[in-house]
């Protein structure tokens, strides 16, 4: 009896088979009578699913899901509106697993579908006129439900700018809001150590918990950028960073539908239509080697979609014979990431900051604020005089004719305060007044109290002297560095502060008129050809004589520069910030009055100074001493770049910013050698 039913059993399966493979052939007949796909015997890796097309109301996902059940999938293209999909696995073993799917049933909507599987020789993306989604990207319709897409919409309050909470900004191309860290456009990442208090609205749990659930994630994420677009509107190319955020990132879409497009470093692009409640999940590949975009414009062209298979996908849009124009709408996107805390290990080091040399300081912004001033000076002045200091005190030893005269001329036993004092090559001049000396480079004063010289660390904006104390002050060469014009008044404001009344105080800054009365200035006259002309009385000649020979150099660094701004997958700053530094090219004309001027480090820097030398040099002039002949004696290593920031003035700049101070006259102003100066003296009048 039960050897029967065994064999009805058999009958029955073997009837099925053969069903099964009749349909098979049918739809390969099909596929080839009315899409000219021929499908093949021989196994292959690569298979066309007849019934498993977009156009059959199959899902990328649904069809992912089935077909990675049996081996990883390659490359998976679901061209618009057609019955079929076509798959090519990593291996033929995986393929005739995938094979044996034939006869998979799946149900869409109230539908179910068959699926028949063949053999394919290739499967080339672009002859299908589709090309895949870039590898790690899912797009999730219809993810959140139309109640909460107006839930979460309603929560998002930009009239709000708790800064406890969320930090917000006003972009060229669109406003921004960020929960849990802030993102930061100037160094395209997050302060780790500072989380704002207020972490992720809550209203986002319930759609983070879902994306747990469906495995699109294993980690809660902890950072939110909210971005709301107009028509209009978009975000430039770029690669998320990926020191700043862990691999995955996931992107929800509300309000309005858009299309986002991907580019790969070697040039395919992908423009995928991101429709209104969608969730993108961007993962491997597709976050970490493909720039995503947003192209400011107020319609798409997108293939016209039958609603029941909205088309997620679209290549080269020439292809497609169903076109139609869809209107952008207000799109405000959610886009949650988790904040990386070691570095990034990714497959992909061409485009991994965190796998990369250190790059060279990506160029600075003109700050807006107070808080970006003191960023930009902390690193583009004050670490660059530390690292420098060595090196340019040996470019430091011949003071200028006009500071000495104003020194000669005090009166013995006058006060005299040097702020900004450098390596104190103005402190020694006249014996007979009683100089203090102050600069923000504790590097400097170190070499200036091993000079003998009365010194201390401070800061030009809040010099720890008693009012009124000082008969005389020189702030030589210093208040070009500070970066906004406000700062630079502060200095001055402290420099007749400092000053008793009937006191004076001369100021130099760097002019951006080197060429004055037909008279060239050193810095701009000397050339490599030239040569070093020893001791010169412009210390700006004096620095350029450390770049001699390095103009291209220069010039270089300022390509290095510019190379990183446009090139996304370097580096992937958004293009909305304040106006950019230029790199100035040395013993040129200035083409901008903020600038950055490079510095070519020799002789080792800051640590150069003590190697081997002990306080012997005492009131020595530095210089040629301070190189060790054994480091000079090794084959020349390749000198490191520093950029200090300038503010170079106008004619008439410096008096302008000095009628601004109350209680003090100028007494006189000119041009020297590349530098505007006054002369000011405190009439103590308030
Ligand atoms: C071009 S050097 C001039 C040094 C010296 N006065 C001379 O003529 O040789 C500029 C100096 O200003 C200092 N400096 C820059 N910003 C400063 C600040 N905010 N407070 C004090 N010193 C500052 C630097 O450390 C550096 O020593
Ligand atoms: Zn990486």
């Amino acid at each position: 009896m039960e050897s029967c039913s065994e064999n009805v059993k058999a009958v029955r399966r073997s009837k099925e088979e053969k069903k099964l493979l009749r349909k098979q052939i049918k739809a390969s007949h099909t596929l080839l009578k009315h899409e000219g796909i021929s499908t093949v015997s021989q196994p292959t890796k690569s298979l066309v699913v007849a019934n498993g097309g977009l156009g059959n109301g199959v899902s990328r996902e649904q069809l992912q899901d089935v077909l990675g059940e049996v081996g990883e999938v390659e490359i998976l293209v679901m061209p618009p509106h057609k019955p079929y999909a076509l798959v090519t696995y990593r291996s033929e073993i995986s393929a005739q697993r995938g094979h044996a799917l034939n006869g998979r049933q799946l149900q869409c909507g109230d539908q179910i579908v068959t699926l028949y599987l063949s053999y394919v020789n290739t499967v080339d993306s672009e002859l299908w006129g589709c090309v895949d989604l870039p590898p790690g990207l899912v797009l999730v319709e219809e993810f959140v439900s139309p109640e909460e897409e107006a839930l979460l919409l309603d929560a998002i309050d930009w009239t709000s700018h708790d800064e406890d909470v969320t930090v917000q900004k006003v972009l060229k191309h669109r406003r921004v809001k960020h929960f849990g860290y802030e993102f930061r456009y100037d160094n395209n990442n997050v302060d780790k150590d500072k989380p704002l208090p207020g972490g992720l609205p809550q209203v986002c749990v319930p759609v983070l918990e879902r994306c747990v659930r469906d495995r699109h994630t294993e980690v809660m994420p902890d950072q939110l950028t909210v971005n709301q677009y107009q028509s209009g509107q978009g975000i430039p190319p770029h690669v998320d960073t990926h020191s700043a955020f862990e691999d995955l990132i996931l992107s929800l879409s509300l309000g309005a539908k858009t299309v986002m497009d991907f580019r790969h470093p070697e040039g395919r692009s992908v423009a995928v239509v991101l429709p209104r409640r969608s969730l993108l999940v961007m993962k491997g590949e597709s976050r970490y080697l493909w720039t995503h975009g947003i192209t400011p414009r107020k319609f798409d062209v997108v293939p016209a979609c039958d609603p029941k298979s909205p088309a997620a996908v679209t290549s080269d849009l020439s292809n497609h014979s169903n076109l139609t124009l869809s209107r952008r709408g207000t799109r405000t996107s959610l886009t949650f990431r988790k904040v990386r805390r070691t570095p990034c290990d990714c497959g992909h080091p061409s485009a991994c900051d965190s796998q990369q040399p250190p790059a060279p300081p990506s160029p600075p912004f003109l700050p807006r604020s107070q808080t970006d001033a003191c960023r930009l000076e902390a690193e583009f002045v004050h670490h660059v005089y530390e690292e420098i200091a060595c090196h340019f005190s040996s470019t430091r030893h011949s003071p200028w004719p006009r500071v000495c005269h104003f020194l000669s001329s005090l009166e013995p036993g006058s006060i005299l305060a040097d702020v900004g004092c450098g390596n104190g090559k103005y402190l020694g001049v006249n014996p007979d007044v009683i100089a203090v000396g102050c600069d923000r480079s504790s590097a400097l004063v170190q070499i200036c109290s091993e000079r003998g010289f009365r010194v201390f660390v401070s800061d030009a904006l809040n010099v720890p002297l008693r009012s009124d104390t000082c008969d005389a002050c020189i702030s030589i060469a210093v208040i070009h560095h500070l970066s906004t014009q406000k700062r630079r008044q502060a200095v001055v404001e402290e420099l007749v502060r400092l000053l008793r009344p009937g006191g004076q105080a001369l100021i130099y800054v760097w002019a951006v008129e080197q060429e004055y009365n037909k008279q060239k200035s050193k810095y701009l006259k000397e050339t490599r050809q030239q040569g070093p002309t020893g001791d010169s009385t412009d210390h700006n000649n004096q620095e350029s004589k450390s770049f001699t020979g390095n103009t291209t150099d220069a010039h270089n660094t300022a390509q290095d520069f510019s190379g990183i701004a446009t090139d996304c997958t370097k580096v992937h700053r958004e293009t909305e910030s304040p106006a950019k530094l230029s790199v100035h090219t040395n013993r040129t004309a200035f083409n901008s009055q903020d600038l950055l001027v490079p510095w070519h480090l020799k002789g080792g820097g800051r640590g150069g100074c003590n190697q081997g030398r002990g306080g012997d040099e005492q009131g020595e002039q530095g210089s040629k001493n301070t190189l060790d002949p054994a480091t000079e004696a090794q084959a020349p290593a390749p000198s490191p770049v520093f950029h200090r920031y300038y503010h170079v003035f106008q004619k008439g700049e410096l008096e302008e910013l000095c009628v601004r101070v109350r209680g003090v006259a100028i007494q006189r102003s000119y041009h020297d050698q590349g530098n505007w100066c006054v002369i000011l003296k405190k009439t103590g009048d308030r």
